[in-house]
């Protein structure tokens, strides 16, 4: 007779601890927690699995802001040719100097960009813009540019196709001079250690193109938010693109469960 009792005693706290909530932000136990990440790569687990609340905090951060950061643009998934952010403001009304004129972006990403350039300028480094928006048309026009140029092969290694290029969102800009070795500039190796803390990560690392079906463009640089950029860095090793596949394929599950974010106390 006591050895059910007994049992049930010693398995209580262990469900205790799989029922317990990860974080306050999210209805999800351990257990759902362990589920929702098991499809990633072993390292990024373990990187996650050291740290579990931090992770759900930044991701509870991250899902608090615009959609559209975090919208999967790649060369499977694309945006309607009609789609354009209703935000675009003239980068040198802000003082951000560009290698044109009328170079556009969301002015959501303006106060981050410029907190970037200052803190570039305060290490001596002057930053440029060499891309910023493009429509999908302008996308379009450059593609094919590219594909008389280059070939289409080589063509589609460097330039999305239209609708499937992340600077049709506004929320993404190319650094000047667009060249490989800008990621051995004083300025690219900066913006390689320190863009994610304003909220920018690259796109296209390099030793990444059979993930992001692009070559290294240490100069192509999308703007996530700090908190995501933060995950992107610190727990998916860099690899934006796992990121942002992670949270397209979790979201829909994420989305009910999160309680929404907490003011701090
Ligand atoms: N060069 C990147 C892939 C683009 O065209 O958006
Ligand atoms: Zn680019």
């Amino acid at each position: 007779m006591k050895k059910p009792i007994l049992f049930i005693l010693l398995i209580l706290p262990l469900i205790g601890c799989y029922g317990k909530k990860v974080h306050s932000d999210f209805n999800l136990s351990i257990y759902q927690f362990e589920e929702m990440i098991s499809p990633l790569p072993e390292e990024v687990r373990s990187l996650i699995m050291a740290n579990p609340e931090i992770f759900m905090e930044k991701l509870s951060l991250a899902m608090a802001g615009p959609e559209e950061l975090l919208w999967l643009v790649d060369k499977d998934q694309g945006l309607n040719p009609d789609y354009a952010p209703d935000d675009l403001e003239e980068i040198s009304f802000y003082g951000i100097t560009g290698t044109r004129d009328n170079m556009k972006l969301r002015k959501i990403i303006i106060s981050p960009l410029l907190s970037l350039f200052q803190s570039a300028s305060q290490m001596g480094y002057h930053l440029v813009v060499g891309s910023a928006y493009r429509s999908y048309s302008n996308q379009q026009a450059l593609y094919q540019y590219w594909v008389e140029f280059l070939g289409q092969e080589q063509a589609d290694r460097e330039s999305a196709r239209p609708g499937h290029s992340q600077h049709q969102l506004g929320t993404t800009l190319d650094f000047s001079p667009i060249e490989e070795r800008f990621g051995e500039l004083p300025e690219g190796k900066w913006l390689m250690a320190n863009a994610w803390k304003f909220g920018f990560s690259m796109s296209y690392p390099s030793g990444m193109e059979e993930k992001t079906g692009y070559i290294y463009e240490p100069w192509h640089y999308r703007y996530m938010g700090v908190a995501a950029a933060d995950l992107v860095q610190n727990f998916f090793q860099g690899n934006q693109q796992l990121f942002l596949e992670f949270f397209q394929l979790r979201s829909a599950f994420l989305k009910p469960l999160w309680l929404g974010k907490q003011p701090p106390h």
